[in-house]
């Protein structure tokens, strides 16, 4: 049963204990992130500032709040997706790390809504976000708080495209800095941990032999590139789907077979959506799809496999296993969706692996420290992070790791700036 605290709404309030070594635990992976929270906690840039936060709530969030804290912020925290949530992890925050927490594992549209709203009662001065809920709400239902916002962050790829959307369209109301488009960020979080953590989602989840089965990938961004090679690592045949001629042409040549998904439907024993858009696997490909498939999504919202159309298809729903609903259709063949079309790697995982959200919450901690200091003067837009924040959130990683690596000469360095000299 839920405890609802003062300012919390979260699952149970004994699971503290738990999610504070679980958190220290992955503190132990977020190097980059622990040496910024020392330096935050001396130069206090966040200082006063209440920032609103619709992220994952998972050990690696709660790490990112101490750090924030550490800044001299408050910091108000709902799920970014319904069924991401770690309740010990929320437990911790809000009974160790004191920040005020809404988000239950499981929860519905409703409650995942309200618990938006009470964020947004808060009145955050910054907002970050993971898919762009909160800042989407603040522009419809609660406009009223939207004027005390100065800047906010976004997390992801799908969030980055609804908020370019709102930008061309003239309705973005206040500076919002894209932690996604840093190359410390999607170049690791997206590929290596979307990579191994959906991998990861898909084997708790069915305890199935990835070996020698044909999965097929759909989508060849960042988080494509990395499930593709991580399964073929486990020794799937992977075949790839596209829509970009670019990318199908880098599966091509990276060695995965790539068709339409009509071809591929009757081919693969099981299905990764990682394409960011709707209706990727629908009614003709359940149609054409061998017994036994099983179908998952991996992309931030569960709209990429058409469960409507799966349910009108099928005869009958069961619950094969946990995360599992096995859909019989009228022919007998079984199809088993996982995680309800949720991404799988939060749903039935831990999501990424903290040494992988340490930069991504590093580049989210920086761009938030950038907006306190400057979004005053910066136009309503979606902002690129820095190249700088990139390369240092880099160079503390690499450091971190025990890498050294070279640095130019002088001589080099002018050959670089120059023109002149040929062969
Ligand atoms: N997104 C993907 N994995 C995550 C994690 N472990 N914590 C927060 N957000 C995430």
């Amino acid at each position: 049963m839920a405890t609802t605290h003062a300012a919390s709404d979260i699952a149970d309030a004994a699971l503290a204990d738990l999610g504070v070594r679980r958190v220290e635990w992955a503190d132990q992976s977020m190097p980059v992130l622990a040496t910024i929270r020392e330096r935050f906690a001396r130069e206090r840039p966040l200082d006063g500032l209440r920032i609103g936060a619709c992220l994952h709530v998972t050990t690696e969030t709660a790490n990112l709040v101490r750090t924030l804290h550490a800044g001299g912020a408050e910091v108000a925290l709902c799920a970014s997706n319904p069924l991401s949530t770690q309740d010990d992890a929320a437990a911790a925050l809000v009974h160790a790390y004191g920040a005020a927490t809404y988000a239950i594992n499981g929860e519905d549209a409703e409650v995942y809504y309200d618990h938006i709203e009470s964020v947004l009662n808060t009145r955050p001065q910054l907002t970050t976000d993971d898919g762009a809920d909160l800042v989407s709400t603040l522009h419809t239902s609660r406009t009223d708080v939207i004027d005390g916002v100065l800047g906010g962050t976004e997390e992801t790829t799908t969030g980055v495209i609804r908020l370019r959307a709102m930008a061309a369209q003239g309705v973005l109301k206040y500076p919002i800095v894209a932690v996604n488009e840093a190359q410390t960020k999607h170049m690791f979080d997206n590929r290596y941990g979307t990579g191994q953590s959906t991998l990861d989602g898909l084997v708790r989840a069915t305890n199935v032999l990835l070996a020698g089965r044909t999965v097929v990938v759909s989508g060849y961004g960042w988080c494509g590139r990395g499930l593709a090679s991580r399964a073929a690592g486990m020794g799937a045949h992977v075949i790839v789907t596209e829509v970009d001629p670019v990318r199908a042409l880098e599966a091509l040549m990276d060695g995965y077979r790539v068709m339409p998904m009509h071809d591929a439907a009757p081919l693969g024993h099981v299905f990764v959506t990682v394409t960011g858009d709707k209706h990727v696997l629908d009614a003709p490909h359940f149609e054409a799809m061998q017994d036994g498939a099983i179908l998952a999504n991996s992309g931030h919202f569960d709209v990429e496999i058409n469960i409507e159309a799966l349910d009108a298809q099928a005869a009958g729903v069961q619950q094969a296993r946990p995360h599992v609903d096995e859909y019989r259709m009228p022919d007998g063949r079984r199809l088993y969706l996982l995680a309800q079309g949720r991404l799988i790697n939060l749903a039935a995982a831990e999501g990424h692996p903290a040494s992988v959200m340490d930069m991504s919450f590093a580049n989210q901690a920086l761009a938030l420290e950038h907006l306190a200091a400057h979004a005053h003067s910066l136009a309503p837009d979606v902002y690129d992070v820095s190249a700088d924040t990139d390369q240092r959130v880099a160079s503390l990683k690499l450091e971190a790791m025990g890498v050294a690596i070279d640095t130019l000469t002088d001589q080099q360095a002018a050959y670089l700036a120059g023109w002149q000299e040929g062969t």
